[in-house]
């Protein structure tokens, strides 16, 4: 009997241990904390990316690291782990962390794309698996969710986030957050999630990455807060700074949004950490004189990680003997720090089996959500003559840069994505229907910037041959993400010359868009007769877009960031306020302009003589290969109290020919308030998928108390008074209905 019982008994310590409490956690600190130098303290506020192991061993060894990022290679980290744990003095273990943003190996769409699913399962659902083939690997932090609103089309970043809406970016970001972190955090298969970036860096002046946010404080607090606090409340382990100042003031040397909001309002107890060398960048701010007041600065406001700018390591030794940082703030940080360690399950299981490391990347059930996510993904923004889906064709030409480009498709920050594992839309539509079509392929261009027009007569030849054409254009992946601003959003290239002969072909024109933004394609649209809008799907993209195509799926995706018609409408986003002198939508533009017109003819509203006001497509547009219709739509008060839930009712009909999905949205607006409001602001969406014929009752419950925002005292609280409210497929349609708030 006694050897049973020795196994309950270690059972039982390895449960304790494992699930340390709270109340542990800290006294395991606490015991921890005390046995530790300044420097070792310093050791692990310090992160180092992936460099040469045998420096970075010795760095570990004599515990000046805290957290590694960027090595993906399972045995590496183990090696690694292992001179933390048992060559170091104390054996705290080393916080392996990458940017896992839309997948490890198995890729999904790009978060702009996945939003456009407005389905905070799937992307649940990819964050899962991303935490599970990434953590097998020994990766325990992921530098995701990117829940910076975006926008400005011409920012290269609006592909890492989930778009224009507040509300939209806090329930994704809360769903990849759960994703990431499961359940229990301390289990082998998760990730620490990180909400970045803290603040504003979406609203970066121009679209130019990098550059000031001229945020005012009011809409800091109503636009770009709120997705933050709802990560804090969903349990977000970690935070990460932005590069950007707002107001003169660099995100990383920010008391007020680090230290006054994320601590002491929203009660945050993870650990922060600043972006690249965003403290050491606060040099070329101006902000700081040099690496010490740098990082003096930065730790003081909240920062408890530097990642690479080694000035923490550098200089906050000798910082704390001068007195401009007390070893108080030090151990503040390196709790935090230690913290997540703990929370993680780090000290109990610092290593990973690397065989099965291996064996987990691409599973079959991961390629199946990555493929489900591709479909949801995919926006329809045009379908002239029922074009799609290519139920009656027997031939087709597949053209353009994009449709056989495994590495592009993945789009940007996707490290461990691999191009060899892309299934493209050329190989899925010769697989899956290359036996029933006859499938010619002439790609025409080598590449999205390829302005060689040389083969675009052969195209339109070779056009004349089949009954239809799906020309796949767009981006290459480079062409989105940090850094890679654009002031001209059109298709690049001669891609647009090229969906030209096809048209000129005479044949039916499907064009296929793979990007990691909403571009201006306007003028592409005169030259196809359908446009489906994928973003940039992912390694399971080309099955979904076949399965697309050809009907076997029917598109449901909505567009999360507005579609311009020009670049120069930028930024421009739905929820706008409406200005004293809105558009009325009948403003002369400037071709009906009469020559010698008269300084005031025009009239005086707020739009461009060139594009006017309007969008090309509003966010939440999206076709489908079916139609809906909203009716009945109710709420049921007219008056409602400050504690109350307005509960709208309203009926879905599928009234066309295709099982679908919609995604109904519901929006609202404040008509007077004691600062201006939008005119319109999304507060609830569903899926609803209802058969060929079918409608069905819907309802969404939206409670008073998610009306409130930042008024002119600066206070948050709903004001009463008179509001509407839509339900609508699109923010741009539906008729509103009026209720007051006591
Ligand atoms: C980058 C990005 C940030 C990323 C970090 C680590 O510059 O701004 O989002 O997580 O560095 O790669």
């Amino acid at each position: 009997m006694k050897p049973f019982r020795i196994t309950l008994t270690v059972l039982a310590f390895a449960a304790l241990a494992s699930c340390s409490t709270g109340n542990d956690v800290e006294r395991r600190i606490d015991k921890l904390l005390s046995k530790m130098t300044l420097e070792e303290k310093l050791g692990q506020m310090n992160q180092l990316s992936q460099g040469d192991e045998a420096w970075m061993c010795e760095q570990i060894r004599q515990g000046s690291v805290g957290s590694i990022l960027n090595e993906v290679d399972p045995a590496a980290i183990n090696r690694m782990q292992r001179v933390a744990v048992e060559e170091s003095r104390l054996g705290i273990p080393l916080l392996p962390s990458r940017d896992v943003i839309h997948g490890f190996r198995t890729m999904f769409p790009i978060p702009l794309g996945q939003a456009a699913t407005f389905d905070p399962d799937i992307i649940r659902e990819g964050a899962r698996i991303a935490a599970i083939e990434a953590s097998a690997c020994g990766i325990r932090w992921t530098f995701s969710p990117m829940i910076d609103i975006a926008r400005d089309p011409r920012w290269g970043r609006i592909a890492e986030g989930f778009g224009e809406d507040t509300h939209l970016t806090s329930e994704l970001g809360v769903a990849m957050i759960e994703g990431y972190q499961g359940d229990e955090t301390s289990g082998n298969a998760t990730m620490a999630a990180c909400a970045k970036h803290f603040i504003g860096y979406g609203a970066a002046e121009g679209g130019r990455d990098y550059n000031g946010s001229p945020i005012p404080m009011r809409t800091l607090h109503n636009v770009y807060m709120p997705p933050f606090k709802a990560a804090v409340d969903a349990g977000a382990m970690t935070f990460m700074t932005s590069f950007n100042e707002i107001d003169g003031i660099p995100s990383t040397g920010n008391e007020y949004i680090l230290r006054d909001i994320l601590r002491d309002e929203w009660g945050f107890d993870g650990m922060v950490v600043s972006d690249w060398n965003s403290a050491g960048e606060m040099i070329a701010h101006g902000f700081a004189a040099d690496d010490m007041d740098a990082a003096v600065k930065a730790v003081n406001a909240g920062v408890d990680m530097d990642m690479m700018s080694h000035t923490f390591i550098g200089t906050l030794a000798e910082a704390v003997r001068e007195g401009k940082v007390s070893e108080k703030t030090i151990d503040e940080a390196v709790r935090n720090i230690l913290r997540l360690k703990f929370r993680l399950g780090l000290f109990e299981n610092p290593y990973v089996d690397e065989k099965y490391a291996a064996e987990i990347q691409y599973a079959p059930a991961h390629l199946a959500a990555a493929k489900k996510a591709a479909v949801e993904s995919a926006i329809l923004l045009k379908n002239d003559g029922k074009t799609l889906p290519l139920n009656s064709v027997r031939s087709i030409l597949v053209t353009g840069p994009m449709a056989d480009a495994p590495h592009d498709q993945l789009g940007t920050w996707s490290f461990d994505g691999e191009a060899s594992h892309t299934v493209t839309p050329l190989a899925s539509l010769r697989r899956m229907f290359g036996d029933k079509v006859r499938i010619v392929y002439y790609p025409a261009l080598m590449y999205s910037r390829d302005k060689n027009k040389g083969n675009l007569a052969r195209l339109t030849a070779m056009a004349r041959s089949v009954d239809a054409v799906v020309a796949f254009v767009g981006e290459e992946a480079i062409l989105s993400g940090e850094a890679h601003s654009l002031s001209d959003l059109n298709l690049k290239g001669a891609q647009s010359d090229l969906l030209r002969a096809a048209k000129a072909s005479g044949r039916p024109v499907v064009a296929v868009v793979m990007a990691g933004r909403p571009l201006t394609i306007g003028r592409d649209l005169e030259n196809c007769d359908a446009m489906l809008y994928s973003y940039h799907p992912g390694t399971m993209g080309g099955d979904a877009i076949a399965e697309l195509l050809f009907g076997v799926e029917v598109p449901s995706g909505k567009a999360p960031a507005t579609f311009l018609k020009d670049a120069g409408q930028a930024p421009f986003y739905y929820n706008h306020n409406n200005t004293g002198r809105p558009a009325s939508g009948t403003e002369t533009l400037i071709d009906e302009i009469p020559l010698c017109a008269g300084q005031t003819s025009l009239g005086c509203t707020s739009f461009y003589m060139d594009s006017g006001f309007g969008p090309l497509f509003p966010f939440g547009y999206g076709l489908s290969y079916t139609t809906f219709e909203y009716d009945g739509i109710s709420i049921d008060k007219e008056e409602y109290g400050q504690n109350d839930t307005i509960h709208v009712t309203f009926t879905l009909r599928n009234t066309g020919d295709y099982d679908a999905t919609e995604v109904a949205q519901l929006y609202v607006r404040d008509l007077v308030g004691s600062i201006t409001r939008p005119i319109r602001e999304l507060k609830g969406f569903q899926r609803i998928t209802l058969k060929a014929g079918e409608s069905r009752e819907c309802t969404f419950d939206l409670p008073v108390e998610e009306l409130a925002f930042m008024g002119f005292d600066n206070q948050t609280r709903v004001e009463s008074g008179d509001f509407q409210l839509w339900v609508a497929g699109d923010s741009a349609s539906g008729d509103p209905i009026p209720f007051r708030v006591l």
